[in-house]
């Protein structure tokens, strides 16, 4: 075979593809891929102004306020599901403007109060663009769903300069999230159609998970003295020598 040119396709042939839907195959695939990598580093920057907060919390009050940070892109095969559902063209554009879950991450925190800290201080940093926040722990779901959902935007820096890529940030403390994880896979095993009584039960359980994160935060407010004095893990303070810290009191004293 020395000709460069495709077969022509031919009626009633399956077996061959037009030539047109292989380059369109490969523009796809190239769109999906860049944008799996795009939110994938959009995750990266929210992942690190979290570990950041973390630790500064840390360092300042000696004091975590978040327990544990999950994070997931989701898969080229759940976008187009989901496109699909919801009747999004597929488009790499349509979908990024339509689907606002592509890169998601969760915050679980100890307390509820801490919840909203960590929302209120990630959400206020002027890199960081809120697009929608919804409250599920002041109004919950029916089936008794609790967390703070913020959808927001942040900047992506790629060679070809700066991108603006949305995240979902979940933020619930350890009681919900194990509340939520549980409803998850019961929702899934019954695809939806959870028996009644199963319903009532998780129903139930959301009311019991209130009431602990209350009793826990009241524990919290009572005991907060006793944490307050203890060395933070993370960083210690610098080791500088006489010698320096003498020259540092002396221009101190100097530029006064
Ligand atoms: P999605 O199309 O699924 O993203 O939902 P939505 O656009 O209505 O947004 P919503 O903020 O209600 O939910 C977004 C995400 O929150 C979901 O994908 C789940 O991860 C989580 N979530 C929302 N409701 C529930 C719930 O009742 N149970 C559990 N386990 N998770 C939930
Ligand atoms: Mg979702």
């Amino acid at each position: 075979m020395t000709s460069q040119t495709p077969p022509e396709p031919v009626a009633g042939d399956e077996a061959v593809i037009d030539p047109s839907m292989l380059v369109f195959a490969r523009d796809m695939r190239d769109a999906f891929t860049r944008m799996q990598m795009e939110h994938q580093f959009a995750v990266d920057e929210i992942l690190t102004k979290v570990s950041i907060l973390r630790q500064e919390f840390l360092h300042l009050h000696q004091y975590n306020p978040i327990e544990h940070v999950g994070a997931r892109v989701k898969p080229p095969t759940s976008i187009l599901e989901k496109a699909i559902r919801r009747d999004i063209e597929l488009s790499a554009e349509s979908i990024r403007a339509g689907i606002q879950d592509i890169a998601g991450v969760r915050i679980t925190c100890s307390f509820i109060s801490d919840t909203y800290r960590v929302l209120e201080t990630l959400t206020s940093q002027t890199d960081v663009r809120v697009i929608q926040i919804k409250d599920y722990i002041a109004n919950p779901k029916p089936n008794g769903y609790k967390s703070l959902h913020a959808i927001i935007e942040i900047p992506v820096h790629l060679s070809t300069g700066a991108v603006p890529r949305i995240v979902e940030v979940q933020i619930r403390t350890i009681a919900m999230d194990f509340w939520a994880s549980l409803e998850h896979k019961i929702y899934y095993k019954y695809e939806g159609a959870v028996p009644d009584h199963l319903s009532e039960t998780l129903t139930d359980a959301a009311e019991a998970v209130a009431r602990l994160d209350q009793r826990m935060e009241d524990l919290h407010h009572e005991v907060k003295g006793i944490e307050s004095g203890q060395p933070s893990e993370v960083w210690h303070a610098p080791d500088i020598s006489e010698d320096v810290l003498k020259k540092m009191w002396e221009q101190a004293q100097a530029s006064r």
